[in-house]
């Protein structure tokens, strides 16, 4: 093989998806695929309190020099607090390191070499099905991977029983990815209980558990989607946090994360520190400092702090209203499916249950994006579309059962 035979790599199942949407003609297009919200109009807008710090910043800012390897002091200190709770005893002990990164992929990525670069030999465990980009992220860092019971289609809800008993044969120090809130693709979450039984587990086989948090503030709110992570703070169990700012300050293309790390003691997270910014210098060297800049500066501000957790309401409340007019929209069609579980479904995603033959039908006759298995994006739903998507998925459970 050499350079010239290099065949085209598959398009991205989400993002390969927005670049054919943006492609068809079809006026009636609905792009229900990338995890990105809109507004009622179909827009995706700078939140005002982003524009307002980005006015500031303007105004303010002195230098473009780099920034450090970890990032913005003010920003990890802010992130810290937002991601455990005000006044966390993690937080207070110093027993958690923060590092900014390129998005939420960014800290999932730096976090799964720092695993293993110490851990070689250990697995990558995900939840079946998982976000598909979990996938490449952990075998990129060399993670060997292997499922983990989440979604039950029969039910459709979480096949607790089957997670619990996977996870209680996980391996010391194998690292099992979970997601805080808002699951990726399905919609369905753990309750209070049940992420007390999973740190529980993760106490006696001493299993890492590495958390995905990139929906906090779509479920039930900022501090109730953090609480599935709080039982596990108290383990006394290494604990890695990729925090994604991209969703609740719509931060998208500014790429703005931070993956957090707690150890046992301060100087065990100090130390665990110094490797992630080895690790990130050879590969982006230091963050990119815009949306970190924007998010420390509203997050120490009162005022503005609470006008963005006003539009993290608005948007979770879009999202929760958008859920019932689909649930309602398709059950005045007399569909012959019961989609009452989109309204118990959390954050943009539900596992609409559509096959793979149907979400391809949707596409090719309807312009109707999804990815996949089935998973919309409700937010891309409008008042404008809703009809129509309504009618299109009557017409699909008719034309291919
Ligand atoms: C999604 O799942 O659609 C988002 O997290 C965007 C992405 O990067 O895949």
């Amino acid at each position: 093989m050499d350079l010239r035979s290099v065949a085209p790599a598959p398009p991205d199942a989400i993002l390969g998806l927005t670049e054919a949407f943006k492609k068809d003609p079809r006026p009636e297009k609905i792009n229900l695929g990338v995890g990105v919200f809109m507004d009622d109009a179909g827009r995706t807008p700078v939140l005002a309190t982003v524009k307002q710090a980005e006015e500031d910043l303007q105004r303010e800012e002195t230098t473009k020099s780099y920034l450090p390897i970890a990032g913005l002091p003010a920003y990890g200190e802010r992130v810290a607090e937002l991601v455990f709770g005000p006044g966390h005893e993690v937080v207070r002990s110093g027993r958690v390191r923060m590092a900014q990164s390129p998005g939420g992929t960014g800290a999932l990525r730096i976090g799964a070499e720092f695993l293993r670069k110490f851990l070689p030999s250990s697995k990558a465990w995900l939840s079946a099905p998982t976000w598909p980009n979990h996938k490449g992220v952990f075998a990129a860092a060399g993670f060997g991977a292997a499922d983990y019971p989440y979604y039950d289609p029969s039910s459709r809800g979480l096949a607790f029983g089957k997670m619990a008993e996977m996870l209680d044969g996980a391996p010391e120090n194998d690292v099992v990815v979970l997601h805080v809130c808002c699951h990726n693709p399905t919609g369905v979450d753990l309750s209070a209980d049940q992420w007390r039984e999973v740190a529980a587990i993760a106490a006696r086989r001493r299993w890492i558990p590495f958390f995905d948090f990139a929906y906090q503030g779509f479920g039930a709110g900022l501090e109730a989607d953090r609480a599935g992570l709080l039982p596990f703070l108290e383990t006394g169990l290494p604990v890695l946090v990729a925090a994604s700012f991209s969703k609740n300050f719509g931060l998208y293309n500014e790429r703005t994360g931070a993956l957090a790390l707690v150890a046992s003691d301060p100087g065990e997270a100090a130390a665990w520190l110094t490797h992630v910014q080895a690790l990130v210098r050879v590969l982006y060297s230091n963050p990119p400092a815009h949306g970190a800049a924007i998010v420390a500066r509203i997050l120490a501000d009162p005022s503005e702090r609470a006008a963005w957790e006003g539009e993290v309401d608005a948007m979770r409340g879009r999202i929760v209203s958008v859920r019932d007019a689909l649930v309602q929209g398709l059950r005045a069609r007399g569909v012959p499916v019961d989609f009452s579980f989109i309204r118990r479904q959390r954050g943009m995603f539900s596992f609409s249950g559509l096959t793979d033959a149907q979400v391809a039908f949707l596409r090719e006759k309807k312009a109707i994006y999804m990815v996949g298995g089935g998973r919309i994006n409700v937010a891309g739903i409008t008042p404008r579309n809703l009809d129509y998507l309504c009618d299109s998925v009557a017409e699909v459970l008719r034309a291919v059962p």
